[in-house]
């Protein structure tokens, strides 16, 4: 028995945000922006959109592709930073948008590593022979946590949701073949969200002095990025016995070009391996390697068989990768 991805789906909101925008807000360059992240453009959910509707818009495509209806689903696990409450969990609005009335379900709260360390849930409860498919969201409205006039973190993010439904299937050969997940609580100041819970509760001088958006010391973080996440690459290929050269594609977590490229080349990835769409929608944290995926999926990039390398970082720190034939 094996465990296979049956259905992909993403959402991207419509409103695109170009480098030369943010020109305009801060002081910033479309060429600084290139350069230095990859990114050239990045898309903003609208004012009423949440993270909750991006994750049932990607959701539904997800079940369009499977074939399947919301009440097949055994569970709902979204990942997030942003859920769209403290409580209600994000995934019960997943849950009754989609019409899951047979899943139980829950938020996983693992800033941008939140897909890799949602699928090892899945892979496993899947196994168990209880559950029957799984839906995995990513979904993320960075934009509601963004200092608009920090010019250190602005230009790095967007919003999207990706979804991924996972499901029992009779090919031993589908599924996990090796993960390596990781959290490291000691670099909790190199990237967090200062205020809004129960350290630092809002209060008008949280508000006034920007707590409640994302802080972030970039150097700090990009070094430990591409160590981390070429660790975690270099132990799923060893423990699975698998040369990087016999990989279909490797997805890494999309938060700059020059991490993506600089984990690629300590792992040795071929340019055509590599999948890279941070120059479209910058970072969006826990939904980017769903998104990816999706979009791998739907340009026949991936194809039923394939072994796919996912890895991704984040704050915690969290971190890890999944090897997976899909
Ligand atoms: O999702 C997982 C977590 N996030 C990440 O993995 C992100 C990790 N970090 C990064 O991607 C990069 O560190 C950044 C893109 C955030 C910054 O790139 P960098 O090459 O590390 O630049 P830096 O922070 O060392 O800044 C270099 C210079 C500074 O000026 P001085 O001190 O040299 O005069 C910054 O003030 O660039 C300046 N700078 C900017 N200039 C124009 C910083 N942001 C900007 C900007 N536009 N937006």
């Amino acid at each position: 028995m094996g465990v296979r991805i049956v259905g992909t789906g993403s959402f991207i909101p419509e409103k695109v945000l170009t480098n030369f925008d943010l020109q305009n807000m801060v002081d910033t360059s479309d060429e600084w922006i290139r350069v230095r992240t990859g990114i050239v453009e990045r898309h903003i959910a609208p004012p009423e959109m949440s993270s909750g509707d991006m994750a049932i818009c990607a959701a539904r495509r997800a079940l369009e592709m499977a074939g399947l209806q919301g009440s097949d689903i055994s569970a709902v696990i979204v990942a997030t930073t942003t859920p769209d409450y403290t409580f209600p969990n994000t995934a019960s609005l997943v849950q009754n948008g989609i019409g899951a009335e047979n899943a139980f379900g829950f938020d996983l709260s693992a800033a941008c590593s939140g897909m890799i360390y949602s699928l090892e849930l899945a892979y496993s409860l899947l196994l168990q022979k209880k559950y029957r498919y799984i839906l995995l969201c990513g979904a993320e409205k960075l934009s509601a946590i963004t200092n608009w006039s920090d010019r250190n973190t602005c230009v790095l993010f967007g919003d999207g949701a990706g979804a991924l439904i996972l499901g029992r299937c009779d090919d031993d050969g589908s599924g996990q073949l090796a993960s390596d997940l990781h959290i490291n609580g000691s670099y909790e100041d190199i990237l967090k969200l200062p205020a809004g819970g129960s350290r630092n509760p809002a209060t008008h001088e949280t508000v006034d002095g920007k707590l409640h958006t994302i802080h972030m010391q970039g150097k700090e973080t990009f070094k430990l990025a591409v160590n981390a996440m070429a660790g975690a690459c270099k132990a799923v290929l060893a423990a699975a016995g698998v040369d990087v050269s016999e990989l279909k594609l490797v997805i890494p977590h999309q938060a700059n070009k020059r991490i993506i490229e600089a984990v690629a080349n300590r792992i040795d990835v071929r340019e055509d391996q590599l999948f890279i769409n941070v120059d479209k929608y910058g970072n969006t944290s826990a939904a980017s390697v769903s998104i990816c995926l999706d979009e791998a999926f739907r340009s026949g990039r991936v194809q039923r068989g394939d072994m796919v390398l996912l890895v991704a970082f984040g704050a915690g720190l969290t971190w890890g990768a999944q090897l997976i034939r899909v």
